[in-house]
């Protein structure tokens, strides 16, 4: 099989210094802890809500660019119950230490509950879209109207009011998510109600290179809020949307085409998918191969590098693409772009070419 596996590194360069491993500022003091899961926070875009930001507490949490920056005197960070650690330990971790070439003073300030063991993936299934929702109409506060890439206008809908109403709703999964103040529950709920930034430089990147989608078949691979299946809409193809969580199609995706396409694009040009990556390559007509698979801000847990992977070796053309646009690190989750492509050079099945990166995080 050959294909042009396309990368994007970007964000911060988390380069090791080996001239730093001897340099005593960079030691840490204090007692060990072994054994301890701790994860960071990464700014949320899309939301202005303030409760995204607050710990347990109620105080803000404080990322690792706001203290690279200098607006924050150390790093929140998350501790599992099982350690011990109290709230408002300071952490020193040298490893960190030496890759900054400083010191990182990180405070436990949250707590996560260590769930990896007992994760129940929702299987894949197909969505069909309701008449009802096709001639739904959307009240102007609703969405939001911008210019999402340079001279393409899209409608959104806004994520604060959806997740109000799944949360009136009781919908359990965001109705977690929110009282842990979390982006992300891992099988539960994937972050896909919010526009994460990989999108806007995957968007840009399509425009700019001036990809033929017309007369495509294009996936959106863990779309959210399906900008980039939107943006592959506008230009003729057919468009594949899938999200973990049904939640998230009916209330964002579906919508958002709605809003920005007519009924007949919708029957005849789309489709939806939720559910888990492992089992979706097999319910995926074997027929349909697909021209461009892009995946923005998919790669952050290591756990489904391989789900994805096998998603990319079964259902991409013998000369497609898929693009996938994300960080070099998710600090805090452990996924990353060097991994992800290491997986893959591994298998030796496709050749990798890194595109496009960017080291501005903001
Ligand atoms: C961080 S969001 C990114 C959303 C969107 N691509 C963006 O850039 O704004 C991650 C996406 O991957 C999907 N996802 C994560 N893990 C998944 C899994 N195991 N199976 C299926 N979808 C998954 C989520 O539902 C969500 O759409």
């Amino acid at each position: 099989m050959f294909a042009i596996f396309a990368l994007f590194l970007f964000s911060i360069v988390f380069a090791s210094d080996k001239n730093n491993v001897n340099r005593t500022d960079l030691k840490c003091t204090g007692y060990a802890i072994h054994n301890v899961s701790l994860s960071g926070y990464y700014p949320v875009f899309g939301t202005d809500d303030k409760r995204n930001h607050l710990d347990d507490r109620g105080k803000e949490l404080k990322t690792l660019q706001d203290y690279l920056d200098g607006r924050a005197r150390y790093v929140t960070v998350a501790g599992n119950l099982k350690s011990g650690i109290s709230y408002g330990t300071n952490i020193c971790i040298e490893k960190l230490n030496e890759q900054f070439g400083r010191q990182i003073l990180l405070q436990v300030c949250n707590y996560i509950i260590e769930q990896k063991d007992k994760l129940e993936w929702i299987s894949a299934s197909k969505l069909e879209v309701t008449p009802e929702q096709i001639k739904a109409k959307y009240e102007a506060y609703y969405y939001t109207e911008a210019e999402v890439f340079s001279g393409c206008n899209l409608k959104l809908i806004r994520s604060d009011k959806v997740t109000q109403d799944l949360t009136d709703q009781h919908c359990q999964n965001i109705i977690e998510a929110e009282s842990k103040h979390s982006d992300l529950i891992p099988a539960k709920y994937e972050g896909g109600l919010k526009i994460w930034e990989c999108t806007f430089d995957l968007g840009q990147y399509i425009l700019e290179k001036e990809i033929e989608l017309k007369d495509k078949l294009v996936m959106d691979l863990g779309c959210g809020a399906g900008v980039i299946g939107l943006l592959s809409l506008r230009k003729n193809a057919t468009v594949h949307f899938q999200d973990y969580n049904a939640e998230v199609l009916k209330s964002v995706t579906i919508p958002n085409v709605v809003l920005n396409f007519y009924g007949t694009i919708i029957t005849t040009k789309c489709e939806f998918y939720a559910g888990d990556w492992a089992s979706l390559a097999t319910l995926l007509d074997e027929s349909k191969k697909y021209d461009y698979i892009f995946t923005s801000e998919t790669i952050y847990n290591p756990d489904n590098h391989k789900k994805l992977y096998k998603i990319f070796k079964r259902r991409l053309k013998a000369d497609g693409v898929v693009f996938v646009a994300g960080k070099t690190y998710y600090f805090g989750v452990g996924g990353g772009m060097r991994q992800f492509e290491n997986l893959i050079l591994k298998d030796g099945c496709f050749d990798v070419k890194s595109v496009w990166r960017s080291q501005d995080g903001d």
